[in-house]
């Protein structure tokens, strides 16, 4: 499929789903208020990947990316609120240990980039499409 919908209000806040496409895990989080703010709190200048958080989402409460560690490409953990979620509460890649934060960033570990964020766009207030 070229594209692929999903229907956000399902999704409660603190919760996330995967859905898969283009053959690759999409990661759609329905980010806290903490979340959100610890994603704004740190200046991009330190980051090892820099990229403001607004850069990175187009609502707030809102994170896309694609789920594969920008290191050898594994699947990082942290979907579930029970998953390790790293040091920044965002993802721990188990492979070798990259630490991702609330907006997908690269914060500690091999990986030299940020997680990806797909192409997408809001079809409604609820719903988005990738791709
Ligand atoms: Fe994720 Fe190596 S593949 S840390």
């Amino acid at each position: 499929l070229a594209s692929t919908d999903v229907e956000l209000a399902p999704i409660a806040e603190g919760q996330a789903v995967t859905v898969m496409w283009r053959g690759k895990p999409i990661f759609v989080r329905h980010r806290t208020g903490a979340e959100i703010t610890a994603a704004r709190d740190v200046p991009p200048a330190q980051l090892p990947d820099p990229a403001t958080d607004q850069s990175r989402v187009q609502k707030d409460q809102w994170l896309v990316v694609i789920g594969i560690c920008t290191h050898l490409g594994c699947v990082p953990l942290g979907q579930k609120p029970t998953d390790p979620r790293g040091e920044y509460g965002g993802w721990f890649c188990p492979c070798h240990g990259s630490h991702y934060d609330t907006s997908g960033r690269i914060r500690k570990g091999p990986a030299p980039r940020n997680l990806d964020v797909p192409q997408y766009a809001f079809t409604s207030d609820t719903k988005i499409r990738i791709g």
